[in-house]
C-alpha cells in the first residue's frame, strides 16, 4: 500500500473502496471482501443509508479495527444535531473513525464543521475533512475555521483534475480525496484511446490506469464497486508508474468536464432531506 501524510501527521492509504450507491448487502460483500484482499480505507456516508452494513463488513473481514482507515460524512441535517457523530459511530459499530467530513455546503454548514473540530479535539474523529466545498464555501470556510482540514472530497478524474482549487488545497497542505474517479463508471472515459494504450504497455485495465493516474497525481482514490473481480483489479495498481510524459498526455484530457452538476436550488434540497436511517 501506498499512503498520503497529512497535514496532522496521519497517514491515509492511497487507495480505498467507496460505497456510494450501493444497497446495504452490495456494501457489506464489497467491505468485507476488499478488506480482506489487502485494502484498508473505506469511504461511506450517512446519505448512503449503508453504514451499518459498512460496519458489518469490516467486523466480518476480520481486521483488527485500527488496521481500517474508516471514513465517513455527516449530512446536512445532522450538522445540528447534538448528537449526530454519537448516532454516526453507534451505526457503524466504531467508536472512533478515521476521517469524519461534512457532506455538503448546505443548511447550517458552519455549525456542522465545529462538530467535526469537536470530533477531532475528542479524538473522535482522527482527521476532518469538507465534500464538495469548492469555490465560494472554501472561501469562506477559510475565514472560519480553527482546525484546518485535513482532506477535501470533490469530482476529479482525466476530464477534470480541479486545478484551480488544488492551489488552495495545496497552500494549506489539504489534500483531494477524489470522487468519480472512473467517471462514475463512464465508457466513453474507460475507452480513451490513451488508457487503452498504456494498459496495453503495463498489462493493465484502462480503470487501473486511471486509478494510478490518480495516486501519482497524489490525490486519495475510492473507486466504488460491487464486483469482485473489478474490486481487486482497482488495489492492484501499485506496481507500475507512469512516466512523466505519460502524464502529460493524459493531462490533454483535462477540459474542466464535470459528470455532476449541482444547483443553488438542490442545496437547499439537501438541507430538508434526512436520510432514511438503516434500522438495527
Ligand atoms: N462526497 C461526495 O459527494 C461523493 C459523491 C460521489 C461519490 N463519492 C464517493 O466516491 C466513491 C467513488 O465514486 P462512484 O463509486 O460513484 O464512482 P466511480 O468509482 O467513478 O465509478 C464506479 C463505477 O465504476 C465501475 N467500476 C469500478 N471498478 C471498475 C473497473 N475496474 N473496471 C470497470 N468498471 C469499474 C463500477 O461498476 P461495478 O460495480 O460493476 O464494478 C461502478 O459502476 C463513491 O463510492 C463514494 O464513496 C462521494
Amino acid at each position: 500500500m501506498e499512503y498520503i501524510l497529512l497535514n496532522n501527521g496521519v497517514k491515509c492509504p492511497s487507495v480505498g473502496i467507496g460505497t456510494f450507491m450501493l444497497s446495504p448487502s452490495d456494501a457489506e460483500n464489497s467491505v468485507r471482501e476488499a478488506l480482506k484482499m489487502g485494502y484498508s480505507l473505506v469511504d461511506t456516508a450517512n446519505a448512503y443509508v449503508n453504514e451499518r452494513a459498512v460496519g458489518r463488513g469490516i467486523r466480518a473481514s476480520g481486521l483488527p479495527r485500527e488496521e481500517v482507515f474508516l471514513s465517513t460524512k455527516l449530512w446536512p441535517s445532522e450538522y445540528e444535531n447534538p448528537n449526530a457523530l454519537e448516532e454516526t459511530l453507534e451505526r457503524l459499530g466504531v467508536d472512533y473513525v478515521d476521517l469524519l467530513y461534512i457532506h455538503q455546503p448546505a443548511g447550517n454548514w458552519l455549525a456542522g464543521y465545529r462538530r467535526l473540530e469537536k470530533a477531532f479535539r475528542e479524538g473522535k474523529a482522527r482527521s476532518i475533512g469538507i465534500s464538495n466545498f469548492e469555490g465560494k464555501y472554501l472561501e469562506e470556510l477559510k475565514t472560519k475555521w480553527e482546525i484546518v482540514p485535513q482532506f477535501m472530497q470533490a469530482e476529479a478524474h482525466p476530464y477534470d483534475t480541479q486545478k484551480e482549487l488544488r492551489e488552495t488545497l495545496d497552500s494549506f497542505g489539504i489534500r483531494l480525496m477524489s470522487w468519480y474517479p472512473l467517471g462514475h463508471g463512464d465508457k466513453s472515459l474507460l475507452k480513451e484511446p490513451v488508457f487503452e494504450t498504456l494498459g496495453r504497455k503495463y498489462g493493465k485495465s484502462p480503470a487501473q490506469v486511471i486509478l494510478r493516474w490518480h495516486t501519482q497525481m497524489g490525490f486519495a482514490v475510492i473507486p466504488g464497486s460491487r464486483n469482485v473481480d473489478h474490486i481487486r483489479d482497482n488495489l492492484n495498481i501499485l506496481d507500475f508508474c507512469l512516466t512523466e510524459e505519460e502524464m502529460a498526455e493524459i493531462a490533454k484530457l483535462d477540459a474542466g468536464r464535470r459528470y455532476y452538476h449541482r444547483t443553488d436550488e438542490q442545496l437547499s434540497q439537501f438541507a430538508g432531506w434526512r436520510p432514511a436511517f438503516e434500522k438495527r
